[in-house]
């Protein structure tokens, strides 16, 4: 099976490669790169240098690490990197590391120094060059670190140090090599991103050819030349972004050779299967293929109220569906799918485990078809997606679409499923969706939607005692669904949307609010 376009985007693209040691912010340094117009790229920390050379590297971070350089099995990178004459940034614990291998001394668990910390600048250029950090002495950096830089290696520099004395910032300018105790792609360390750049723009001389057009012109191409001048692509549409930004890619690059396969499963959102089906039937003509499966999949779901069966059926069924229509196409020789980078990463790829997650969009699929896979978005953060979605012209009910679970509604629905749990749940879904789009709140909550509880419980409707179910409200901020906040919704509006999930759906008999963050909870229910 072949995978691009990360085998292909190799060596052409100007990137930085960032050794990953296993710190937590490891994907935010690549993030914050990435929104400096700058390509970069994790691998694991023992890649050697000569795969390193390979990638043709013009700036190298060393990330940070939950282990100490004292420990154990302390992860080392090759040395050599450190006379490669690339510039080398280490952070947190890659400024330890590269200390120690090159004649520094570092000090185990001194003071240890977490959250924000001030510092003092010794020496503005190259990385603390702008008008922020005109006064020298009131900086603030967000810290997490036992062991401290006792003394930098010779030739180096100290740049800045802490209230305690500890070094936060050395270099050697000759060789190119720069050291930050403190966390700059963090947001608690004001001027961090004026760090970052300075360091891709002055020391690494970077320019900033990652752009969303560049993007879409560099796919195209390699999709055109990945497939030559007959092979054809089925690609599984679910009408999310991920999935629409590869049909629009694939769309432009090769047309009419590519067919589009939509499994509405009944599980979607009111209108939704609908609002799919018009703007791809529009755009995509005679090549989108709705597949309406509504009673299949709600037959195979009968009587099931276990969460991970319900996942599993819906898993399996998409695949009987799906592999149904694509064989019987005959001449189909690729499948498509809208894999991101934070997929393949925590698949372990870049942590040596080269496995993609197989149960991705389309679970399991390309084995079972034996069809060969592109993934044209394995690079991509999801806000670069969006991006790239703005650029081919995607619209915005698509490119603003809240995150939505493979297996939908029924995610949703604690309990068994039925036809008439799924309509109540729906309307009051819509109401809601509504409410907070009327209140302008959308865009700052991560996703919002309706849960039917399950339970069902006394109320008064007219004159008479009423039993039904309680729905409930879920909302949360989020940055990448790791952790969430339950939002603060104002109250007036929470009042509206119960007052119309009770006045519209006779069914329903309460409304409540989830009021808890993940962790504990989770964002679905189930
Ligand atoms: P949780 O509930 O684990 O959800 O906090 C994190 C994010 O993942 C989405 N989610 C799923 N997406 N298949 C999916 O494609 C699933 O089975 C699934 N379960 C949760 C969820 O909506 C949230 O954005």
């Amino acid at each position: 099976m072949k995978h691009f376009l990360s085998d292909h985007s190799g060596s052409l693209r100007e990137k930085v490669v960032i050794l990953d040691f296993g710190g937590q912010y490891s994907m935010l340094i690549a993030r914050r790169i990435r929104e400096s117009g700058v390509y970069c790229e994790l691998v694991p920390y023992d890649t050697s240098w000569a795969d390193i050379k390979e990638l043709n590297p013009v700036g190298i971070i060393l990330s940070g690490s939950p282990a100490s350089v004292y420990s154990e099995n302390a992860p080392r990178c090759d040395p050599a990197l450190y006379s490669g004459g690339v510039p080398i940034l280490g952070i947190c614990y890659g400024m330890q590391l590269l200390s120690l291998e090159l004649g520094g001394e570092v000090k185990r668990g001194a003071r240890p120094e977490f959250g924000r910390t001030s510092f003092s600048i010794v020496e503005r250029e190259p990385l603390f060059s702008d008008d922020l950090f005109l006064d020298e002495k009131n900086n603030c950096g967000w810290m997490s670190h036992q062991d401290e830089v006792l003394k930098p290696p010779p030739d180096f520099a100290i740049l800045a140090r802490t209230e305690n004395n500890t070094m936060a910032a050395i270099g050697d300018h000759d060789r190119k090599i720069y050291g930050l105790q403190f966390h700059p792609e963090v947001f608690h360390t004001p001027g961090g991103n004026n760090v970052v750049k300075n360091f891709l723009f002055t020391v690494c001389g970077c320019s900033q050819t990652w752009t969303p057009r560049s993007f879409v012109d560099d796919a195209v191409e390699v999709i055109r030349k990945t497939l030559g001048e007959k092979d054809k692509v089925v690609c599984a549409l679910s009408g999310g972004v991920d999935s629409s930004v590869v049909a629009f890619l694939l769309d432009k690059a090769i047309g009419e050779r590519a067919v589009y396969i939509f499994v509405d499963h009944g599980l979607l959102r009111l209108g939704e299967a609908d609002q799919v089906t018009k703007l791809y039937r529009e755009k995509l003509k005679g090549r989108f293929i709705h597949i309406n499966a509504r009673e299949q999949f709600l037959g195979k779901l009968e009587g099931v109220v276990d969460p991970e069966k319900k996942r599993m059926i819906i898993g399996a069924e998409f695949i009987n569906v799906f592999k149904e229509k694509a064989l019987s196409m005959g001449d189909i020789t690729y499948l498509a799918q809208g894999t991101i980078y934070p997929d393949v990463i925590e698949s372990g790829s870049v942590n040596g485990a080269a496995v993609i997650k197989s149960h991705h969009n389309v679970g399991g699929l390309p084995e079972e078809l034996g069809f060969d896979l592109i993934e044209p978005l394995r690079e991509l953060f999801k806000d670069e997606v969006r991006l790239v979605g703005a650029e081919l012209g995607l619209p915005d009910s698509i490119l603003k679409r809240q995150p939505f679970p493979g297996p939908g509604l029924a995610v949703r629905i604690i309990g068994e499923i039925t036809e008439g749990k799924l309509t109540i749940l729906k309307k009051a879904d819509a109401i809601f969706r509504e409410e907070i789009i009327n209140s302008g709140l959308s865009s700052d909550l991560w996703q919002y939607f309706a849960v039917y509880t399950g339970i069902d419980v006394v109320g008064v409707k007219g004159d008479d005692r009423h039993y039904g179910p309680v729905i409930a409200l879920r909302a949360v901020y989020s940055e990448d669904a790791m952790t969430a906040d339950w939002a603060r919704l104002p109250h007036d509006l929470l009042e509206k949307t119960s007052a119309r999930i009770t006045g519209e759906i006779v069914e329903a008999a309460r409304v409540v609010y989830d009021i808890t963050s993940k962790p504990p909870g989770t964002i679905e229910w189930e």
